[in-house]
């Protein structure tokens, strides 16, 4: 686990006796608490329709600002906001995130402009997009359209223009499900640079035991409406890393 230079780990997403449901006869999350330290690289794993995805729309704060749902109790603090009471914008600023449709994340004509669009949102110098894309290694791509590129390629601008915002935590929902071998490795090499040299918080909501694996020393699993922390080794066999559905 990794932590603030000097000091004891500070939390930076806490989660305290939360419940929510989007329909009333259907709860997703029940009582839920755990917290989620500084500069983390966390799995968060269940199997399909769990709740991953919801989770991390709790964390972003779209649940409850834009998906209200029937049910939603207790408290979210991230980076010291109270979730609930803090407004979209001034979340965005904190945590970013790849959504799992890239095609829905690209709306400009130009890779340059993409990038630049957040940034102009939240009034921060749009030449810092530059800095995003070459940050990514994606300079070469700054006037193509953004529609026309591949997956990998997509996945990557959309990862430097939540770069570009400086977000202190980076949520990613199933980043791997369009990338091939050689993309997923890219991938994992710009999330782990993000957090080292940016003390990134970096959250990966993933069906793929294979990056989670490579990635994340620690899962947040959810089963039964329910959220545990465990260490990799406990949902992943030496010989089988499918163990997820398995797992208690
Ligand atoms: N906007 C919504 N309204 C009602 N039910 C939803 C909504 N979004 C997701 N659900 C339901 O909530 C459950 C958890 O969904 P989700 O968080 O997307 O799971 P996962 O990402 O683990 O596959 C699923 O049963 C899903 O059908
Ligand atoms: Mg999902």
């Amino acid at each position: 686990m990794k932590q603030d230079s000097n000091d004891s780990p500070s939390p930076i997403i806490e989660f305290h006796n939360v419940s929510f449901s989007y329909e009333k006869s259907r709860s997703i999350y029940e009582n839920i608490n755990f917290s989620i330290n500084k500069g983390e690289i966390l799995g968060i794993a269940g199997n399909s329709g769990s709740g991953k995805t919801t989770l991390a729309y709790l964390i972003k704060g779209i649940i409850p600002h834009a998906i209200k749902g029937n049910r939603y109790s207790g408290e979210i603090i991230v980076d010291g906001h109270l979730v609930h009471k803090t407004k979209l914008a001034s979340l965005a600023q904190t945590t970013g995130m790849v959504f799992q449709d890239l095609n829905a994340q690209l709306f400009s004509n130009t890779v340059l402009d993409e990038v630049k669009f957040g940034l102009l949102n939240l009034k921060m110098n749009p030449k810092l997009a530059l800095d995003a894309l070459q940050n990514l290694n994606i300079i070469d791509l700054k006037d193509r359209i953004p529609m026309n590129l591949s997956a990998g390629q997509k996945q990557r601008v959309i990862l430097a223009s939540i770069i570009a915002l400086q977000p202190k935590i980076l949520i990613l929902d199933e980043p791997s499900i369009h990338l091939d071998y050689r993309n997923k490795i890219a991938l994992m090499h710009w999330l782990t640079r993000l957090n080292l040299e940016m003390n990134m918080t970096i959250l990966i909501a993933s069906n793929d035991p294979w990056l989670i694996g490579q990635m994340c020393e620690e899962i947040l699993y959810i089963k039964d409406h329910q959220i545990s922390r465990k260490l990799k080794s406990e949902l992943m066999s030496k010989r089988s890393l499918w163990m997820w559905n398995h797992a208690t």
